[in-house]
């Protein structure tokens, strides 16, 4: 939530500042686009500008009303929190006296208390944020220590106001006495650090600078960093010097544009094929053994594990819903699915045996963050599954097993969605195999068949338009439903969430054997339903139980739509139209079943005339509790 980018170069007077921190708005603006604004530090104090609304009314501004140049400069794109996305409440914040110009990603939790001591000396505030007490803040501790805001007073306010914040917080500050120089800090907030050449960056993601460069350092908890052109330097709150990680980005700046493609979703669902085959890359030798050398848990540990819960949220959460079903078969070991928030304050029980699952995307997810610290505080081992290096989850997890699914900009979740089941594919692959809960050769099987996987994704993605015309027939739908079993309960609980996200329709997903408990009663005539059907080949009666379950719609009128596999004839009875996808192992069927549900969801928003890209209300790091 909230983009934040910083810019420290040589020239007092170059506009460049200001050009490098707009582009990394651009790139950012999908972590929130409420409002959106910049300060530069130019030869005679501070200048800002900011705008409510999207980031093309904070550019027209400036066309109207261009800043001068400056050899430091910081943007925020906001997603609103406290106080709504007006002008005054949008970032920069710029303290009394205006020395300090400040953006903050987060939330300062005692801010109220903040503001009552301030407000107690006479302070008069501009906006309805708990950010604009930090400005506050950081302009009386340098005029306190009686200094002018050089780099070490900049970055010496900061460390003494970070000791009084509650919250999470990552924060850029310059000052007005201190041109060319940029303070951040970051807890429990992302932030990492863009190593130029005779310029320096910061971001929220390595996305806010990637076309500058692919030289970075992670930033650890409660840091404090100093950039100028030609130094970085980072503290601990105390003001010890600290050795920040050095990485190299994997990925270029072309992978963060839209590329031909009308959305980025659209662009992410293309690369769906290529996410997974990426993910599965490297991690199983030409024998079809598992050879996960990220997984620095200890091999007695993972043989030990009586239980494993997977925690995460939103799309995440269902991808660990389907690595449920997966891991419990392969591994014969229970595996618990849980939201993230509900995580932690249900007291689950956790002990040195239990693996911990953290699955996310952004790697920056809060409710995760604290999820993750709770299991360890409690013994157990987290391992992270995330599609972002340097963010916190990982960091801060015990193992990390990469998606590499490149860049997700959309704020719905596609491309991380198949890569994070990939990726608990392989987790339950490994484990069997370590734990001997699989034959090697049946390990290589299923590796073999996991990495025809692709190919199937691919002809979906290729197979839009008949998805493409239900959705300009559906468009106007107030409700959809969705039904799915076992792997398939999870993709009908996606399909929902993506039109709801998107298109703003009423839609719910339920597990197709629950209907006959209630959900049927809102079938009425002409309702869609989406029935993910099982394989005709599949164990347990599946297939034909998800048909009566089709049947019992269709029975009350409902427009049954099937996504089923190439032929199964014995689905023609039952629905009104069927989407074809190829046929794939019963466990890894969500890789394929899904991708038509996202398709549907993008094309009714896009029929509606939404933005897909950027849904009402919603960010795509939600970096707050
Ligand atoms: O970055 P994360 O994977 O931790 O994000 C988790 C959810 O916020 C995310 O999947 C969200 O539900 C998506 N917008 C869904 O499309």
């Amino acid at each position: 939530m909230c983009g934040i980018v910083g810019y420290a170069g040589p020239d007092r007077e170059s506009s460049r500042g200001l050009e490098v921190v707009l582009e990394g708005l651009a790139r950012l603006e999908y972590r929130g686009y409420d409002s959106a604004g910049v300060a530069v530090v130019t030869g005679g104090g501070i200048a800002t500008q900011k705008r409510a609304g999207r980031l093309s009314r904070l550019t027209s501004a400036l066309q109207e009303r261009p800043l001068p140049g400056g050899s430091a400069a910081v943007g925020h794109t906001r997603w609103a929190t406290h106080g709504g996305p007006t002008d005054a409440n949008a970032h920069p914040h710029v303290s009394p006296d205006g020395s300090v110009a400040l953006i903050h990603n987060g939330i300062i939790e005692n801010y109220a208390a903040l503001r009552a001591e301030l407000g107690e000396g006479g302070a008069v505030f501009l906006s309805e944020t708990d950010t604009e007490v930090v400005a506050h803040l950081l302009a009386a501790e340098i005029s306190t220590a009686g200094s002018r805001g050089g780099a070490q007073a900049l970055a010496a306010a900061m460390r003494a106001v970070c000791q009084r914040l509650e919250g999470s917080f990552t924060l850029l500050v310059v000052h007005a006495d201190a041109p060319g120089v940029v303070v951040g800090a970051r807890r429990n907030s992302p932030l990492v650090v863009g190593l130029g050449d005779g310029e320096n960056y910061l971001g929220s993601d390595v996305s806010a600078f990637i076309s500058r460069t692919k030289r970075a350092l992670e930033l650890g908890q409660d840091q404090v960093v100093t950039i100028t052109a030609d130094e970085v330097g980072v503290t601990d709150l105390d003001g010890a010097a600290v050795d920040a990680t050095p990485y190299t980005v994997d990925w270029d700046a072309d992978a963060a544009e839209k590329g031909g493609f009308p959305w980025f979703m659209a662009k992410e669902i293309h690369e769906q094929p290529r996410a997974v085959a990426d993910t599965l890359l490297g991690r199983s030798d030409a024998s079809g053994a598992m050879t996960l050398d990220e997984m620095h848990v200890d091999p007695s540990v993972l043989r030990a594990i009586d239980k494993i819960i997977v925690v995460a949220c939103g799309t995440a959460a269902f991808a660990g819903h389907v690595a449920k079903y997966a891991i419990e078969h392969w591994c014969r070991v229970p595996v618990e699915v849980d939201l993230a928030h509900e995580f932690r304050y249900r007291d689950p029980v956790l002990t040195h045996r239990t693996l911990v699952v953290a699955i996310s995307q952004s790697g920056e997810t809060m409710d995760l963050v604290m999820a993750v610290r709770h299991a360890r505080e409690q013994g157990s081992k987290v391992l992270a599954i995330c599609n972002t290096r340097g963010s916190t989850i990982p960091r801060e997890s015990d193992a990390a097993l990469y998606t590499h699914a490149g860049p997700e900009i959309a704020v719905a979740s596609t491309k991380a969605f198949l890569s994070q089941v990939a990726a608990c594919y392989l987790l339950g692959l490994y484990l069997a195999q370590l734990r001997g809960n699989l034959f090697p050769d049946e390990v290589a099987t299923l590796v073999a068949q996991l990495r025809d996987v692709p190919d199937a994704v691919q002809t979906v993605v290729d197979a839009a338009d008949e998805v493409r015309e239900l959705a300009r027939e559906l468009v106007d739908s107030p409700t959809v439903l969705f039904l799915g079993r076992h792997v398939g309960y999870p993709v009908a609980l996606e399909g929902a969430l993506k039109l709801k996200e998107l298109a703003y329709i009423h839609a719910e997903g339920f597990a197709a054997g629950e209907l006959k408990h209630g959900p049927i009663a809102l079938v009425e005539p002409g309702v869609p339903v989406f029935v993910i059907v099982p394989s005709p080949r599949g164990r347990d009666q599946l297939h034909a139980k998800v048909l009566s379950n089709a049947a019992e719609v269709r029975a009350r009128g409902a427009r049954t739509i099937a996504i089923a596999e190439v032929g199964d004839d014995a689905v023609l009875d039952h629905a009104d139209v069927v989407i074809r996808v190829p046929a794939v192992p019963t466990l890894m069927a969500p890789l394929v079943t899904v991708v038509p549900l996202q398709i549907f969801a993008m094309e009714v928003a896009t029929a509606k005339g939404y933005d897909v890209d950027q849904p009402r209300n919603l960010a795509k790091s939600v970096t707050v509790e």
